[in-house]
């Protein structure tokens, strides 16, 4: 066992990493890791790094004391020193390039070993090949690797530009409960089990939807949190059961005005943490144009690959396939894939895989490569309608064409995701872009077929469309009136991720009632459910609108990081379990019984 120091009254002046030849000759004293040691015929060189980077010390029997000697030798990987000695410059020759302080070093006259470190489960390095398991088990190693430092620090300055603009826009940061009621985003609930009233539970927020609309009522104006959300829904590589929003809500607004408070903070995150100006405002798409052009809500405008509809050429042509799935009202679209030509018959065949995975029932193409043209299909095409369909979808040598034909939902839907696998094994996504969009003028509603019922596409206190509440109790009857119903909900896209939604809210407790009626919610089940909310508008509750970011995903897009989990502390595993702690965890009987629970689970 190594011989430890105190560190007494030891006071580093300065970060390893702030050294520079300006202090060459300068007496400085030090604290940190020896992130690498090495022994060189008697000399022995440590890099020592802090938060701020790194500098080499040299402990040379020479110019050191001996008992600094001594000690150095003990020294291994990851030990904690505290290091008195001389800034100098490195002998010509010996400079290392890759680090800033690599024209410099530290020759030691005094050592102290604070505290020694085990074998380590994998090197504090930035290209490391470990499990994410290990690493999130090892989390404290794992954030000393300079990479994910560094995203720590990034999220940092996140939090302060937030605060910074919405402070500075007159926002008041409140905070809202965390052990509280359901609240209506459509995920699961944790719950919380009451000791004083047993048998009841708390549920943890899946947002703080309702909190920020009863302030409103509370004439507070304009709000907002950095806030943890907690949702039990399956994870994702950018889901996490519990992550970070940023949330606000405004009174005496419409979409215009949180729209542009939203876009003014994007623009301010990006040129104070990035040093990158924005281009203001960010183009929008209707929800229907977003899903006809791209297949999905949150379109990547990275790329082309757009969706071309063929419903008319196909129902005239003999493939009963298309004809019949124009003439059972759907339809049948397409996408170029340019200089898709080049992917084997193979790649086709496993391309067409994916779409039956995506829920499609096949995948028709057409190949035109080298002035040739192969297909399945192409022979029920007369020359005519051959023609018009590549004319449709400006075809060109060494192009590869597919297709999907179905109901209106599966189209769209398998045709989004073969887009962006298609885009992904042709590697043709920009990298180092930022393409926004804010998606407007999405349905009210939408057919729950499981359910049999209409649900609220965001949550039920979106306001529909002026327009459409004037027609509202003509919808509470006629469901596909109520289907043509907009609402004042948007959402803001990024390179194909949702970063951020919200909406202007319902504020008249009469239209509040006719939503719930149009939603099927009963009387009795909204007041049980949210009959707070319902009281507060009816005392006077301003028009009011919102929204929420996910910090988290914003992070990881800045951090161009494969998942949130990369930008989070201590994030949980795919399963939900935090590796770290191993939670969640059995409990004690005791306090099982305290709150008045048995678990019937076998092999506890
Ligand atoms: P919404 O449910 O759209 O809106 O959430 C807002 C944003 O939060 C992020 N997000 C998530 N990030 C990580 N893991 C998750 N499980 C997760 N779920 C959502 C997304 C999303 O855009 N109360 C409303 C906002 C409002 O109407 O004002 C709400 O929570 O980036
Ligand atoms: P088949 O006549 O079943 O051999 O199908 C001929 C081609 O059409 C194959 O490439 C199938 O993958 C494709 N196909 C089958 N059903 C569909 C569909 N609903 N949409 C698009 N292509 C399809």
């Amino acid at each position: 066992m190594t011989q430890l120091d105190h560190l007494g009254d030891f006071k580093r002046d300065y970060f390893c990493g702030e050294l520079t030849e300006a202090n060459i000759g300068d007496e400085v004293k030090l604290l940190g890791w020896a992130e690498s040691v090495r022994d060189h015929g008697g000399v022995i060189f440590i890099n020592l790094r802090d938060k701020e980077g790194i500098v080499q010390i040299v402990i040379d029997p020479s110019l050191s004391p001996e008992e600094a000697y001594k000690k150095a030798k003990k020294v291994r990987t990851e030990y904690v020193l505290a290091v008195r000695g001389r800034v100098q410059r490195r002998p010509e020759g010996t400079e290392n390039p890759k680090i800033p302080t690599g024209n410099i070093e530290v020759i030691v006259d005094e050592l102290r070993i604070l505290n020694s470190c085990d074998i380590l489960p994998f090197p504090i390095e930035d290209e490391i090949d470990v499990k994410e398991e290990v690493r999130l088990r090892y989390r404290y190693l794992d954030i000393r690797r300079p990479s994910m430092l560094k995203k720590l620090i990034l999220r940092h300055e996140v939090y302060q530009a937030t605060r910074e603009y919405l402070a500075g826009n007159g926002f008041l940061e409140i905070e809202t409960p965390m052990l509280t009621k359901s609240t209506p985003e459509g995920a699961r609930d944790f719950l919380v089990p009451s000791r004083l009233e047993k048998g009841k539970f708390y549920a943890l927020p899946q947002s703080p939807q309702l909190f920020k609309q009863i302030l409103m009522v509370g004439g507070i104006e304009r709000y907002f949190q950095i806030v943890k959300c907690f949702r039990d829904e399956d994870l994702r590589k950018d889901r996490q059961p519990e992550f970070t929003q940023i949330d606000f809500e405004m009174s005496f607004v419409d979409e215009e005005d949180v729209i542009a408070i939203s876009e003014g903070l994007i623009h301010y995150l990006w040129k104070k943490v990035l040093g990158i100006e924005l281009k203001l405002p960010f183009p929008r798409m209707s929800y229907k144009e977003a899903i006809e052009r791209y297949g999905t809500d949150k379109p990547d405008l990275r790329y082309g690959l757009e969706l071309v509809d063929v419903s008319d050429i196909a129902k005239e042509c003999e493939f009963k396939v298309f004809r019949s799935a124009v003439e059972n009202g759907g339809l049948v679209k397409g996408i170029n894939i340019k200089g898709g030509a080049k992917f084997s018959r193979k790649e086709i065949d496993e391309l067409t895989k994916e779409a039956i995975n995506f829920g499609a029932k096949g995948m028709a193409w057409i190949k035109l490569e080298n002035g040739k043209v192969s297909s399945p299909i192409l022979k029920f095409f007369t020359e005519e309608q051959k023609n018009k369909l590549f004319e449709r979808m400006e075809a060109e040598d060494g192009d590869l064409l597919i297709f999907i034909a179905d109901d209106y939902e599966t189209t769209h839907k398998v045709l989004g995701l073969l887009r962006k696998l298609v885009a992904e094994k042709l590697d043709i996504i920009p990298e180092g872009e930022w393409k926004f969009t804010w998606v407007v003028d999405f349905p009210l509603v939408e057919w729950d077929e499981e359910e049999k019922r209409l649900v609220a596409l965001h949550h039920p206190f979106t306001s529909p469309k002026d327009e459409d509440i004037d027609r509202i109790d003509e919808a509470i009857n006629n469901k596909d009136i109520a289907l043509t119903f907009k609402s004042k909900a948007y959402d803001l896209v990024l390179n194909g991720e949702e970063i951020g939604g919200g909406s202007i809210r319902i504020h008249r407790p009469d239209i509040q009632k006719k939503m719930f009626e149009l939603l099927g919610i009963s009387d009795e089940e909204a007041e049980e459910k949210f009959g707070f909310l319902i009281k507060a508008l009816k005392y006077g509750a301003p028009p009011h609108g919102g929204l929420a970011f996910g910090l988290d995903r914003i992070l990881a897009l800045m951090t161009n990081s494969e998942s949130i989990r990369e930008v989070i502390a201590f994030p949980k595993t795919q399963k939900g379990i935090c590796p770290l702690t191993e939670a969640p965890d059995y409990v004690k009987e005791e306090q099982l019984e305290e709150l008045g629970i048995e678990i019937e689970i076998e092999n506890k």
